[in-house]
């Protein structure tokens, strides 16, 4: 990847000149099945742009309530957009059906008006949950002419887990986002794609969020190197995340953490000390994290190994938080 980065042909993406850029931009477009797409500096700004370009000014956004775009950009869509969520609940992942539906039927009770559904696929702190490619498609159909925004920061991860093409993932979405960071292991950048007409307008709102880039060819050559061979090699960080998540269920059965709703990448769990754990756990060698008050999650990536889940094995078993 440093290879190619070092290799890369450049011009200035400000003008749409960059070579690499563009390559990467239209090679995206072809994986997920759209008209174009559009390289931006991170996943936030991607689902940003996705939410300036597919609202106005007090609409409303249907989002499961754990999702990013709600609970981890900082309020950025109310910030940038002025607009407002309807949170639903998504604890295993999914939004239902119905609580959809139920949000956007209260437009006719005096409610605002509903611009658009974002799903995220997969659903980070429900513990990397893929959707079920049926349940996303009769969703995209029930809510009609509404846009659909897919934050696939992971949808590589959900492609690989279930065998579901990144193409049949999308088709329903109007615009999806990929993160070439995270376990495709590109040092910066991810995708927005959609309609050539919608990206129009995103290239003008990247403009305005300060993320057009010059010789961003060095970058994009790395997310080349990513969507070519990285993709692959994300079922070893689901195999290892899996064997992780044993080892976390049987040390902490208080938790009732059932270690097959490990599908992908991530192991999260409730747990009434998740924070003093997260934190002693480094100090033994074990980074991880919280998402939420009592929630923790480890993520597998490249830079785990068969030896380092060993490791954890090991540190887990003799492991007793210290006021348990
Ligand atoms: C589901 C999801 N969407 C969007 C993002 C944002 O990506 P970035 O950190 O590149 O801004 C993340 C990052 O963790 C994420 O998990």
């Amino acid at each position: 990847m440093r290879q190619a980065m070092a290799n890369s042909i450049v011009g200035d993406d400000g003008y749409g000149e960059d070579p690499t850029v563009n390559a990467l931009e239209a090679r995206y477009a072809e994986i997920v099945g759209k008209e174009a797409a559009l390289f931006v500096p991170s996943g936030v700004m991607a689902n940003q742009i996705a939410v300036r370009v597919l609202t106005r000014p007090g609409d409303v956004i249907v989002a499961g309530r754990g999702q990013h775009v709600v609970s981890f950009e900082m309020g950025a869509s109310a910030r940038n957009s002025s607009v407002q969520f309807a949170t639903v609940d998504d604890t295993d992942g999914v939004m239902l059906l119905s609580d959809v539906l139920d949000v956007i039927d209260a437009e006719l009770d005096h409610q605002p008006h509903v611009a658009m559904v974002a799903v995220e696929n997969t659903h980070m702190p429900s513990g990397g949950t893929p959707w079920d490619v049926n349940d996303f498609r009769a969703l995209a159909n029930a809510v009609g002419e509404r846009p659909v925004h897919l934050d696939g920061a992971r949808l590589f991860n959900a492609v690989v887990a279930t065998g579901t093409s990144a193409a049949e993932y999308a088709a329903p979405a109007t615009t999806v986002m990929t993160c070439l960071s995270k376990g495709l292991c590109a040092p910066v950048g991810s995708l927005l794609a959609g309609p050539a007409v919608l990206m129009e307008r995103a290239r003008v709102e990247r403009k305005r969020l300060g993320g057009t880039m010059r010789q961003a060819g060095v970058l994009a050559a790395a997310g080349l190197v990513a969507l070519d061979t990285m993709i692959d090699r994300l079922a070893d960080d689901h195999g290892r995340a899996r064997q992780i998540a044993d080892h976390f269920a049987s040390a902490f059965p208080e938790s009732h953490y059932d270690p097959a709703t490990c599908r992908t990448n991530i192991v999260a769990f409730s747990h009434p000390q998740a924070r003093q754990i997260v934190d002693e756990l480094a100090k033994l060698g074990v980074e991880g994290g919280t998402v939420a008050p009592r929630r923790a999650r480890f993520v597998t990536h490249a830079g785990v190994t068969d030896d380092d889940v060993a490791f954890v094995g090991e540190v887990l078993a003799k492991f007793k938080p210290t006021t348990r």
